[in-house]
């Protein structure tokens, strides 16, 4: 199994702070930086834009995770990725073409991921597999942080993870949504190798010890 990766979600941290926060995370140990794009539309929520993304860029090696809540998404590919994104991922419901999507990501020079909501089934994505580099499972429904660990999204992970094997292609499973130290270890049993957290990460008061915590719990 892949090491597990940690990728704290920006959007529990201080927006009074957020440069200061990227540099403070990025030195406690996360492997990548979560960032989530919400238009008020895909979902309930209005977050940041590319602009953000392309002001905190230069603040970290990191690789930047951008996951998109926005509909259409197409629009806005290029903008993420001169914003400096690596990896850009992305809902099926996002949109009418999804292979064209993801072809387009990749074309862009990013990582290309989907994102599987909670009621979304993972037959939406075993005919894109060519064209994807990372799958997310939402243990919540997107829009919020904070929010409680969907248990019932576990075989999803499992399935993926399966599906993953049979391809034989190197894509990176990832879960998003009520991750903590208490519910990491079900996810990575489960075959989730990367592991967003916002609340778990930002909301402790020593982001070194919360993300050793989730990597060791993992
Ligand atoms: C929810 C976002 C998540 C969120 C996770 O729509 O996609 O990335 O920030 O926050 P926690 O870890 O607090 O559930
Ligand atoms: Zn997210």
């Amino acid at each position: 199994m892949t090491p597990v990766r940690i990728a704290p979600s920006l959007l529990a941290a201080d927006f009074t702070r957020l440069g200061e926060e990227v540099r403070a995370v990025a030195a406690a140990g996360a492997d990548w930086l979560h960032l989530d794009i919400m238009d008020g539309h895909f979902v309930p929520n209005i977050s940041f834009g590319p602009g953000l993304v392309k002001a905190l860029r230069p603040l970290t090696d990191i690789p930047f995770d951008v996951h998109l809540m926005i509909a259409p998404a197409d629009p806005y590919l290029a903008a993420f990725a001169q914003a400096g994104a690596q990896w850009i991922s992305l809902h099926p419901e996002a949109g009418p073409h999804l292979h064209r999507s993801l072809q387009t990501i990749r074309a862009l020079g990013c990582k290309a991921g989907v994102v599987l909501n909670p009621a979304t089934p993972v037959e939406s994505v075993a005919h894109v597999l060519d064209l994807t580099d990372l799958l997310l499972v939402m243990t919540v429904n997107p829009g919020f942080g904070g929010q409680s660990f969907l248990s019932s999204q576990l075989d999803k992970i499992a399935t993926l993870r399966r599906m993953i094997a049979e391809s034989g292609r190197d894509i990176a499973l990832q879960v998003d949504g009520g991750v903590t130290a208490a519910t990491a270890p079900a996810c990575r049993r489960a075959g989730a190798d990367v592991l967003v957290a916002g609340t778990a990460v930002f909301g402790a008061t020593d982001y070194a010890a919360a993300i050793a915590a989730l990597r060791e719990e993992a």
